[in-house]
């Protein structure tokens, strides 16, 4: 007997109540077996001008499912605001961030939650949006969120829209972390090598962890090294980004010590990526850099042909890309 065919409400409904019963590790899976079920290539989910559709098929791209996997393990083996005993922050005395004060603070990781997940943890009662700057009276004050890490969108941006294709380069993550744009990169581009450097130690294992489980060992590696320690790390790369990697974790005189490093060691034609601008951070620190004879802004993207990263402008604005002269 056959069966009848449902409408596709019908369909999309039955198919958002079998994804909400599943846990999110499995929701992942179930996504990539759908990818290999109907052979649906990732390409296809960006051609497709309609909003639902655009929607969907991101959702299906097989490069986020991975990531989406790479995040639920990590959530797995740190604490949920992602941050380290072994670490040790430093709020900021000058620029934006200085008003970070630790008690208003809460550190939410953007590779491991996006803002739709911050959301729902808002809406559960999981985390708050406000502090009471005077107890039981209304008077509240949004609290400042702060990520440490590249968000899933932000790696789609960077290495498919914003850079050229990247075959046979070598990428470097100054500061990798829980090692985000690491596997942005390889799921992203054809790069040969894709290399991070990150000075904390648990934070290089967890990224070897994944690197090993996840079976990316064949292009990326990971060192656990000062960046200044490995000049000639610097000097081999091609492509090289830096998410704010100094601002929370160096004193001033240390990160202005680190820039003069990467001046020097930083070849011609290599393309720097940064979270916030060049002129931002030297203006914070005060540095006697000439970014013009340094740094030309690489082209902007156009944000027309990619629809569904339009509602992203603004985010992205902060994200910047030079050739190095
Ligand atoms: C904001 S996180 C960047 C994370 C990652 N690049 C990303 O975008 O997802 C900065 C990281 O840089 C590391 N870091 C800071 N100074 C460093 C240095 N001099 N050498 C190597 N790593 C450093 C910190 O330990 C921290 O994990």
């Amino acid at each position: 007997m056959s069966k009848k065919p449902i409408d596709l409400n019908d369909a999309k409904q039955s198919f958002v109540e079998l994804m909400r019963s599943l846990n999110a590790t499995d929701q992942q899976k179930f996504l990539v077996f759908i990818m290999k079920e109907w052979k649906l290539k990732p390409s296809m989910a960006y051609n497709d001008s309609g909003d639902d559709a655009c929607n969907n098929k991101k959702l299906m791209d097989e490069s986020m499912c991975i990531l989406n996997s790479i995040a639920s393990d990590i959530k797995q083996k740190i604490p949920f605001n992602a941050i380290l005993s072994s670490e040790n922050f430093i709020t900021p005395l000058t620029g934006e961030n200085s008003d970070c004060d630790p008690s208003v603070t809460l550190h939410m990781d953007e590779f491991l939650y996006n803002d739709e997940d911050i959301d729902n943890l808002i809406d559960s009662n999981q985390l708050e949006r406000y502090y009471c700057t005077d107890c039981r009276s209304r008077n509240v004050q949004p609290l400042i969120y702060l990520s440490h890490s590249m968000s899933q969108d932000g790696l789609y941006f960077i290495f498919k829209v914003l850079l050229p294709t990247l075959e046979n380069k070598t990428i470097l993550d100054i500061g990798s972390r829980l090692g985000a744009v690491l596997y942005g990169a390889y799921v992203y581009t054809d790069a040969r090598r894709i290399i991070g450097v990150e000075m904390n130690g648990e934070f290089c294992n967890l990224q070897n962890e994944i690197v090993c489980k996840f079976k990316m060992d064949n292009r990326i590696s990971i060192l656990h090294k000062r960046i200044e320690e490995v000049p000639e790390i610097i000097e081999q790369s091609d492509v090289i980004i830096i998410n704010n990697a100094f601002e929370f974790y160096l004193s001033r005189d240390v990160q202005i010590d680190i820039w003069k490093c990467l001046r020097t060691a930083i070849r011609p034609g290599t393309l720097l990526v940064t979270r916030p601008s060049v002129e931002t951070t030297f203006k914070i620190l005060l540095i006697g850099i000439s970014i013009e004879k340094w740094l030309k802004p690489f082209k902007k993207p156009d944000f027309n042909k990619f629809p569904f990263l339009l509602d992203y402008e603004d985010k992205f604005s902060e994200i910047w890309c030079y050739e190095v002269l």
